[in-house]
């Protein structure tokens, strides 16, 4: 069965950042693992930033390791700087994502550069030797920012321009859930027409609870490749207000139902969703269909 929409989950990443509790290196192994099982073809395992900074990032190197032993699966990390780009191509990642933020407040909460310093040192980064590596720029807070307020979409727009100079694919996230479906539709459009099939990710926070509407938004606009988290952890530490991704287990199913096939197991994610609950028996996690059970009679998309 050939996928007709791409997901990456970045539970491991997104979610774990903004987690309370720290998750041990084995308990990722065995999530990742169990995600992998599903079906999900790419995880963004960890992110390459000071351990200082984000204590829970710390085992990224080792994670990636492991995650690279999986057949078929690709394994992503985030970096903010060429010295985390360095350890990610040390460590083998498979692609790496750079978040430029569009809001100049968040670009400088989250990484210490203006948004036109990030851009600079992801071109530095893309020119750097990195064969076989692929480089994703990320547009977050696109869609508005809890520190700015709103974001113009002009900015968004020259931002993503930029980055489609020397990145292999540009993403648009919205950082801090303020988006909506109308507004998907029309920046995803915008940004289409300036950048063309380098426009290839959405990355969408449910803080409002338009996740999957947003996420059905850019689907309309002719996006197949989205982030999600499963059990809807996630957000960024250094957004305050921020809260988790769409749910991966949600996500698979409205595009399941919809006769789009994923190459995701439902069955086989409420098992990794097992894997992550006792992982982390702490921290809250959320997801309608996990819970309310597959409609009687639910056929997966063939
Ligand atoms: N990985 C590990 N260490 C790093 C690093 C990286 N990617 N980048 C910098 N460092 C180290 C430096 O070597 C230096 O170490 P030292 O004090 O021992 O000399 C120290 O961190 C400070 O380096 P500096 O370049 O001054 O960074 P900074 O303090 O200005 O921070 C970032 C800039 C980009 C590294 C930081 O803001 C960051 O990691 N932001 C991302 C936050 C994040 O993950 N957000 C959520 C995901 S979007
Ligand atoms: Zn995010």
């Amino acid at each position: 069965m050939k996928r007709q929409v791409h997901i990456c989950e970045v539970g491991p990443r997104d979610g774990l950042q903004n987690a309370k509790h720290l998750m041990p290196t084995e308990a990722k192994k065995a999530w990742i693992s169990a995600l992998a099982a599903a079906g999900l073809e790419e995880i963004e395992v960890g992110s390459f930033v000071p351990p200082k900074l984000i204590p829970a990032m710390a085992d990224t190197a080792e994670v990636v390791g492991f995650a690279k032993t999986i057949p078929n699966l690709k394994v992503v990390a985030l970096a903010p700087n060429l010295k985390g780009f360095q350890r990610a191509l040390e460590a083998g990642a498979h692609k790496v994502t750079f978040p430029v933020s569009a809001s100049r407040a968040h670009s400088e909460s989250n990484v210490r550069m203006t948004p036109e310093q990030m851009v600079e040192e992801v071109r530095k980064c893309a020119r750097h030797p990195h064969p076989g590596v692929e480089i994703e720029g990320a547009v977050s807070t696109a869609f508005g920012c809890t520190l700015q307020g709103a974001v113009p979409e002009d900015d968004v727009v020259r931002i993503a321009a930029r980055l489609a100079e020397f990145c292999d694919a540009v993403a648009l996230a919205d950082t801090v859930g303020y988006a909506n479906p109308a507004q998907v539709k029309r920046l995803f459009k915008r940004v289409k027409s300036e950048i063309g099939s380098k426009l290839e990710g959405a990355h969408f926070h449910d803080t409002r609870g338009l996740g999957l509407a947003n996420a059905l938004a850019a689907y309309e606009e002719g996006v197949r490749h989205f982030d999600s988290s499963m059990g809807g952890l996630g957000g960024c530490p250094f957004a305050p207000g921020a809260s988790g991704n769409v749910i991966t287990e949600d996500l698979v199913f409205m595009f399941e139902a919809m006769g789009v096939p994923t190459g995701i197991d439902l069955e086989a994610l409420f098992k990794a969703r097992a894997v992550l609950a006792s992982a982390i028996p702490q921290e809250p996690i959320y997801g309608h269909t996990p819970q309310a059970g597959l409609p009687k009679g639910f056929r997966a998309a063939a």
